[in-house]
């Protein structure tokens, strides 16, 4: 006879998603103060606030263990948390994982790029709005384009299965620059990927509302040069994905505000904090650090949290919907 099956838990929620992709934010720490993702003047987490780096390896391999595949780190800016080298190294030798991804600024790349590539990270993205260092520094407030196009130089050299570069276009910012950061993807054969600005939380220097492009707007002035294909491919992301005819390069459009993309969304958010978001655009949370840090709880206790927070993942974000409450959650507590 055989014995009792042990009952498989599963990362599915209540409209039938599977969740196999994590977005672990490793620190709400910047080196840049970007305009669309924080405020000058920031208060950041208090440390022991902070997922220590045992918690943070904690947390990504009970998800891999309830069938995760992919674990992006975001942040803030994952490269300024300290010794975050070391987690990186332990999660590449994660059992059961397929990628391993990170966001980054790109402000450290030319330190990072290679040791990051040998611990297996596979990909990554990287913020790039302008490629005019006065602009660049306005939208960053603080960074210099020199030392981004070096890191993303060094990305390229250090051989990684694709690299991105994300860039958000802003009325007003940049809204002139499309054709040009193609073209620079174009030229390093790397992908790129636009994304519409989201209310998260409010901007200090503008009004979101003014500065809006739609991705619709954006695919126009490609289109005037660049005639593009839809591409079938599906990635993990939200993004859909066009080429340019006889370029490897592929051009992406995320359209959070004008596309809502939520019916196949395949992913939870970990904060800094070790809050588990269901949703970029709600508030629905359960508090995984109080599991890390109770002496009672288990491993398991802890993968029995994340299964039972399936249930609170909302059906859909509700960005500018009137009757719907807006996040005030900035970007660098949410884990771009
Ligand atoms: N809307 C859209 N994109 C944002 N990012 C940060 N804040 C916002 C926002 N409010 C972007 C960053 C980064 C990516 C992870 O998210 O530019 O590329
Ligand atoms: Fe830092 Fe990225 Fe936020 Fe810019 S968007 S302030 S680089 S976390």
């Amino acid at each position: 006879m055989a014995g009792p099956v042990a009952k498989t838990r599963e990362l599915i929620d209540r409209f039938g998603r599977r969740v196999d992709y994590i977005r672990l934010s490793v620190t709400d720490r910047c080196d840049f103060r970007c305009v669309y993702c924080m405020t000058e003047e920031m208060q950041f987490v208090p440390r022991h606030q902070v997922l220590t780096l045992e918690e943070l390896y904690a947390v990504a391999r009970a998800f891999t263990e309830l069938g995760v595949r992919r674990i992006r780190l975001t942040g803030g800016e994952p490269l300024v948390r300290s010794n975050v080298m070391h987690l990186i190294e332990r999660l590449g030798k994660l059992p059961g994982l397929d990628e391993l991804l990170l966001t980054t600024n790109g402000n450290q790349l030319v330190k990072y790029a290679g040791p990051l590539r040998a611990a297996g990270v596979n990909r990554i993205n990287i913020s790039l709005d302008s490629l005019d260092a006065g602009r660049f520094r306005r939208i960053s407030r603080v960074g210099r384009l020199e030392r981004v196009l070096a890191g993303i130089a060094a990305a390229v050299n250090a051989g990684f299965d694709r690299l991105r570069l994300n860039s958000v276009i802003m009325r007003g910012y940049n809204e002139d620059e499309v054709l040009p950061l193609v073209e620079y993807a174009l030229a390093r054969d790397i992908d790129i990927a636009f994304i519409e600005e989201m209310p998260l939380g409010e901007a200090s220097d503008h009004a979101r509302e003014d500065t809006t492009c739609s991705n619709a707007w954006v695919r126009e002035q490609i289109e005037s040069r660049y005639p593009l294909l839809d591409s079938a491919v599906k990635t993990a992301g939200p993004s859909r994905y066009a080429q340019v005819i006889g370029r490897k390069s592929r051009i992406g459009f995320i359209s959070p505000v004008t596309h809502n993309f939520c019916a196949d969304c395949n992913r939870v958010r970990v904060t800094v904090e070790g809050r588990l978001l269901l949703c970029l655009g709600n508030e629905h949370s359960m508090d995984l650090r109080a599991i890390l840090r109770d002496s009672g709880k288990s491993h398991e206790d802890l993968k029995d949290v994340m299964v039972a927070a399936m249930e609170l993942k909302p059906e859909r974000h509700y960005f500018y919907e009137k009757d719907h409450a807006q996040p005030v959650r900035l970007m660098n507590m949410t884990g771009g």
